[in-house]
């Protein structure tokens, strides 16, 4: 089918209770596994690409290789630009048919990132094309921040009602604790500041940094009100950890398919069970 919509997908999942996986790309193995596995189990299926990974894969190999996945598969696969840094990154990725974006203006102080963000949706909106924003900051595991750091990068629930109505945004990732990579420690998500959020705001929630956050606590979100979930380092390490126990056992090993097939049922098992774990499952 062609490729899904990101407001209904995230209206189905927001109205059922379930979240929608956004499993990024990097290359055509992680392209495969994740769409293949969505169709197994039946569960609409975001594919995310971040700017390192577009640049990695070519912006024309990136779109192709999603369109490809989304034609020949019977449930929604979408193809969203991950963290996107700039206006122009924006505009790349909608001439070459990405069906949502990603602003993130975290970085900047507030109001910049509402002026960032805003511009966006308007450019956007005109052509039917969705977006999410980002508020509060979602670091990486390294940055190994003090508790007032912390208490400063989560979201601020007021602001969050401002953001929403000032940039006309259709999903709102928060920053509630979560971050990028492996975490060194239990990561401590702000339950509270999520439901605060899910009370005042309507638009979808979004929970980035889906690697190891333990499975009850992800339970726990999507019952507070995330409807959709990112997740990269985790199927980077299945697939990874795959390969190199390939290469640890037979050195002589040097046609890439003997390694490159196992890295890829790797990954469709890690995103298997996230599927399942995210209750996304046999919706489609
Ligand atoms: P992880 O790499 O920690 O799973 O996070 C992915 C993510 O949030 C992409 O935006």
């Amino acid at each position: 089918m062609p490729f899904g919509s990101f407001k209904d997908v995230l209206k189905d999942a927001q109205q059922k209770g379930y979240a929608v996986g956004q499993f990024n790309i990097n290359n055509l193995e992680f392209t495969q596994a994740i769409v293949e596995v969505a169709n197994e189990e039946g569960a609409p299926v975001i594919l995310g690409a971040s700017e390192g990974a577009i640049k990695y894969m070519g912006m024309e190999y990136t779109a192709a290789l999603a369109q490809v996945a989304a034609r020949m598969s019977r449930v929604p696969v979408l193809l969203h630009l991950d963290h996107g840094g700039s206006f122009d990154m924006v505009m790349k990725c909608l001439r070459n048919g990405f069906t949502s974006i990603m602003i993130d203006g975290s970085h900047h102080p507030y109001e910049e990132n509402v002026a960032v963000t805003k511009k966006v949706v308007e450019a956007c909106h005109a052509i039917g094309v969705h977006v999410e924003g980002e508020l509060g900051r979602i670091g990486g595991v390294e940055d190994d921040l003090s508790v007032d750091a912390r208490e400063a990068a989560l979201v601020k629930p007021e602001e969050a009602v401002e953001f929403v109505q000032l940039t006309g945004i259709d999903a709102l990732a928060p920053a509630i604790g979560s971050a990028h990579g492996h975490y060194v420690g239990k990561p401590e998500l702000a339950f509270d500041r999520l439901k605060e959020v899910r009370s005042l705001v309507e638009v979808p929630l979004v929970l980035h940094g889906g690697t190891g956050i333990p499975d009850e606590d992800i339970t726990k979100a999507i019952s507070l009100g995330v409807s959709k979930i990112n997740v990269n380092t985790e199927n980077q390490s299945a697939f990874t950890d795959t390969i190199r126990a390939i290469f640890d056992k037979n050195k002589e090993v040097y046609d890439p398919r003997k390694y490159l097939g196992p890295g890829r049922e790797a990954i469709k098992e890690a995103v298997r069970a996230k599927i399942r774990l995210f209750g996304s499952a046999g919706r489609y």
